[in-house]
């Protein structure tokens, strides 16, 4: 590290990448918590001096920041009421189902907003503080929106980017919120904002002209400066991955071949299993799915002898009434399922409210013969490509809804369902417990090339490349540029700064879609 100076790279997120213990003395203990954004970011965190700002996920746990695996760890405090209106509140009863298409209707609350804004400059001066002069500063998701702003507010000489992990919605949905223009220019305080598909940073291009009316040419949008220097901020797509190589390995190991066999054999050598793995939240389409395998059972086309459903369902933001409403409608189907269906040895539905370790995942993974990403809006859906990544005997079918933004990316080997759908859907889940393994090999393998290649550190590399690579300044406005007739490159600064050599930390040249 730098020390005296700052971090060449802070990284903020809501969450630090660590669960925490407290010991028998009152002590805190940290913990790595393995998540896909921690494994991405590790090695140009390593490489570059890092630190992470983020919330340990508890209330009122202040600690200093310390350093692990080669990290500097900044845990940012919330106390219980902030948790309630920032986190449970406006970042996932608000902003959470707004941007998801409304499938929950959002609650709108001053004070929640209130609670948003305060806890937002809470993280941007933790962030503040570590940034050493020139640093890359680099902000993560919904729940933070603010701090790009924030932060340039009080370090000009930084580089800010922003990456949104969950969807962008479109205007028409977006222009509900009441604090829909503080959004906006809280995310264009940023230099680079990155959404998982293209079509989000379209509806954010949008939003932008049509709620602020600045200049957009393409993925560059032009925001006037207070001081009449206009800053130039990019808008694109850079979807997320997985650490593919890891998932890949760990589901070769012994271990895990031999747990897959014993998941079978526990569920009775069923001719097909199929399996959903989600967190428990209504934006997983897990109710549609519910009902579509509960009518194939009805309908005769499934029985419970030759096939089975294990669905795990991770707990998830279990102080929010629509988690805990969801959680009631899912139990009673799955009840109301079994009840009918399921013989002595033979359940429709296993129904796992529980969290499982990486090991256990790919185990799961190996064993099923079809995986249901049936999702009703979803800004990526990893478990889709986590699927992918453990299957390198080219077996198994992948059935994902055309909702996700893994659908952009595989499409070619997928079936993709439209989850609203009961009846194709149900029709798809058919062909793919049927499908031949010919059929299956060839999709499976097509699968494969996009994910093993396109993994989390060509995501980190392309973003990070693209941010290190814009100009840092924009030259000043000159009068006559404002008048009318004034030729548009003077205007909007499509200067040959955006042709820079695009060369991330890590000295790797990377190719970027953007
Ligand atoms: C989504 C969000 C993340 C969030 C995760 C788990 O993937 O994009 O920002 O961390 O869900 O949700 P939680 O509320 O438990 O952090």
């Amino acid at each position: 590290m730098t020390g005296k100076e700052g971090f060449d790279l802070v990284v903020v997120a809501n969450r630090l990448p660590v669960d925490f213990t407290v010991g028998p003395g009152g002590e805190i203990e940290w913990k790595r918590s393995p998540g896909g954004l921690v494994t991405a970011l590790e090695p140009v965190m390593q490489a570059s001096d890092g630190a992470w700002v983020g919330w340990s996920g508890a209330p009122d746990l202040a600690s200093e920041p310390f350093d692990a695996d080669e990290m500097r760890l900044v845990p940012v405090t919330l106390s219980a009421d902030e948790i309630e209106r920032y986190y449970e509140g406006f970042s996932n009863d608000t902003l959470w189902p707004l941007y998801h298409d409304v499938i929950s209707p959002p609650t709108y609350h001053r004070t929640w907003w209130d609670a948003y804004r305060r806890v937002n400059q809470r993280f941007a001066d933790a962030a503040v503080a570590q940034a050493a002069p020139g640093a890359v500063v680099w902000v993560h998701d919904y729940q933070l929106q603010l701090v790009p702003q924030m932060i340039r507010a009080q370090r000009p000489d930084v580089r800010i980017g922003f990456f949104n992990h969950i969807p962008f919605p479109p205007l028409e949905l977006f222009q509900q919120l009441p604090w829909r223009r503080q959004v906006i220019d809280g995310l264009l305080g940023a230099d680079l904002v990155g959404f998982q598909r293209a079509g989000d940073a379209a509806n954010f291009i949008r939003a932008v002209r049509r709620l602020r009316a600045h200049t957009t040419r393409g993925p560059i949008i032009t925001v006037p400066g207070e001081d009449g220097r206009d800053r130039h901020v990019r808008a694109a797509a850079f979807p997320i991955s997985i650490d593919s190589r890891r998932f890949d390995e760990l589901a070769r190991t012994p271990e895990v071949q031999q747990r897959s066999r014993e998941i079978r054999a526990d569920l009775g050598d069923p001719d097909i299993m199929m399996l959903g793995v989600d967190r428990l939240d209504y934006t997983k389409g897990i109710r549609h799915r519910i009902k579509a395998y509960g009518e194939l059972l009805q309908d005769g086309r499934l029985d419970v002898e030759h096939a089975t459903l294990v669905q795990v369902a991770s707990p998830s933001r279990e102080n929010v009434d629509a988690y805990q409403e969801l959680r009631e409608h899912v139990e009673g189907a799955v009840g109301r399922i079994n009840g009918e269906y399921a013989e002595i040895g033979h359940a429709a539905i296993h129904y796992l409210h529980h969290s499982y370790p990486p090991e256990e995942m790919a185990a799961l993974y190996l064993a099923a013969d079809v995986m249901l990403v049936t999702a009703l809006r979803d800004g990526m859906n990893l478990v889709a490509k986590e699927y992918v990544a453990a299957r390198s005997d080219d077996r198994g079918v992948l059935v994902l809804s055309e909702f996700t933004g893994a659908a952009d990316e595989l499409s070619s080997g997928a079936l993709l369902v439209n989850p609203h759908d009961i009846d194709g859907m149900k029709d798809i889940i058919v062909a793919a417990a049927h499908m031949d393994h010919r059929e299956q090999r060839k999709r499976m393998r097509r699968l494969r090339r996009k994910v093993l290649t396109d993994d989390v550190a060509r995501w980190s590399e392309s973003f990070l490349g693209v941010l290190t690579a814009m100009p840092s300044r924009v030259p000043r406005r000159r009068p006559e540029d404002d008048e009318p007739g004034a030729p548009q490159d003077a205007r909007e600064g499509a200067g040959p700064g955006w042709e820079a050599d695009r060369t991330v930390p890590t000295g790797r040249r990377v190719e970027v879609s953007v």
